[in-house]
């Protein structure tokens, strides 16, 4: 097969280093005029345009003078099938699961249906530069297929699982234990590292499985120890009464999942706000990964997430960024890390806009132990990117005036700060998954 060579030149910025554990000029790159080489869609060569020039002169780039080039952001939590149901008023959790969720997703047993919105789903997410996604489909196989072919025909890296739920949820939504796991053993045999996709085992949350489904949950992350276990931990203060009255052997809502092995490195637990300081301590040691999903959290009213305990650094705790929705309200990474700082202000902390970025890009990529592959610009990795446009809307214009050509690291943080408090998806001038261009902004 023939190689292709891609080149891009712009500022670019990444981060290479948690900037919660070590200072800024270690945790991040920031290069103003830059050349990213891209070979059959991975990154060959990263630098400053001075110095890669001459060795790749031959070559015609493609320019953003203005812009600002990023790695693709990962949605650390979405549900795909809740999509046409964002903003829907209600109460908290389990109301809002009564009343809208469980009837929307009882649609994609269709697999037309299915396959619509997952396609209107993906067309979001480029158009909000999210090129990765931790995503739940419905109970229905049929919704995980349409799923992944869609993802599949785009080249998109996608992590998505087939809801196991078999009680507490209207009949029509019901699978059974058995059901539930010989259905995932089908889809990961059919799906897991297929191209790019990966499979997550996802129990929806302690409230709608029985033990036994738990169980068989556990048998199939014993039967292929490299998917990932996906769901819900700790949201909301019913919700964990409710799973305490199911599960009273259980000290704590986490221990509901560890009894059935279902804790552990390959784990993503969406929310966690509720969580006592031994379920953080066990989470840190487990190494598994926190869904920190503020747009959803505030909707809901769920409360609000201890990020600056999830990232202490006694009991660290890989952490990532999610939109939650149909529970969030935006499909923008920008805007979740918008109310992801007010939700860490409300609590006395600060979260800076260059922790934010992380949170949405290498935090990730850590969180899903993908960061060999995504997550920043280092040689080897894929090229999914998004280029970013300080001048997206009057406003950000005038408030970033003169940032776009940023010189010193203070400048560039203050443009990524106002970019997130300010941004959406207009900031989105492009998106590119493996070097081809996947979205446009017209
Ligand atoms: N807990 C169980 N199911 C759900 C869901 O669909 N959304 C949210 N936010 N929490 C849940
Ligand atoms: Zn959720």
């Amino acid at each position: 097969s023939q190689t292709s060579i891609k080149a891009f030149r712009g500022a670019f910025f990444d981060c290479v280093a948690d900037p919660f554990y070590g200072s800024v000029e270690e945790s991040i790159r920031y290069i103003p005029d830059g050349l990213l080489i891209v070979e059959n869609g991975k990154i060959k060569e990263f630098g400053s345009y001075e110095h890669l020039q001459p060795q790749y002169s031959d070559v015609e780039y493609i320019a953003y003078p203005d812009k600002l080039i990023v790695p693709g952001f990962i949605d650390l939590h979405v549900h795909y099938p809740q999509t046409e149901m964002i903003a829907s008023d209600s109460n908290q959790l389990l109301d809002w699961l009564e009343r809208y969720t469980f009837l929307t997703e009882s649609k994609f047993k269709d697999p037309d249906y299915s396959q619509h919105i997952a396609q209107f789903f993906l067309n979001e997410l480029l158009r909000n530069g999210t090129t990765t996604a931790v995503v739940l489909a419905a109970v229905f196989s049929e919704s995980v297929d349409a799923f992944f072919e869609a993802a599949n025909s785009r080249n998109l890296r996608m992590i998505a699982g087939k809801v196991m739920m078999d009680r507490h949820a209207p009949e029509y939504l019901l699978d059974t234990a058995k059901s539930s796991y010989e259905e995932s053993q089908k889809l990961i045999e059919k799906w897991h590292n297929k191209n790019r996709l990966l499979y997550a085992v996802t129990p929806r949350f302690a409230i709608t499985s029985t033990p036994q489904q738990l169980h068989l949950a556990g048998k199939l992350l014993q039967e292929y120890p490299d998917v990932y276990l996906h769901t819900h931990l700790s949201e909301n203060v019913n919700e964990i009464k409710f799973v305490a009255e199911l599960f009273p052997d259980s000290l704590d809502y986490l221990q509901v999942y560890e009894q059935f092995g279902l804790v552990g490195k390959q784990s993503i637990f969406a929310h966690g706000i509720h969580l006592s300081d031994s379920e953080f301590q066990r989470l840190s040691e487990t190494q598994s990964a926190i869904a920190f999903c503020p747009t959803s959290n505030l909707f809901l009213g769920s409360g609000l997430f201890k990020l600056h305990q999830a990232k202490s650094r006694e009991y660290p705790i890989p952490v990532g960024l999610a939109t939650d929705v149909g529970g969030g309200t935006s499909f923008s990474l920008l805007q979740t890390a918008h109310e992801a700082y007010k939700v860490t202000h409300l609590q006395g902390q600060n979260l800076s806009g260059l922790q934010a970025l992380f949170l949405a890009t290498l935090g990730s990529a850590e969180a899903l132990s993908l960061d060999d592959k995504i997550g920043n610009f280092e040689i080897g990795k894929e090229a999914d990117f998004v280029v970013l446009d300080g001048r997206a809307t009057p406003l950000l214009a005038l408030r970033t005036q003169g940032k776009i050509h940023a010189k010193t690291i203070e400048e560039i943080a203050d443009f990524i700060f106002s970019l997130i408090i300010l941004g959406d998806d207009r900031s989105v001038a492009a998106t590119y998954i493996l070097g081809e261009q996947a979205y446009i902004r017209s």
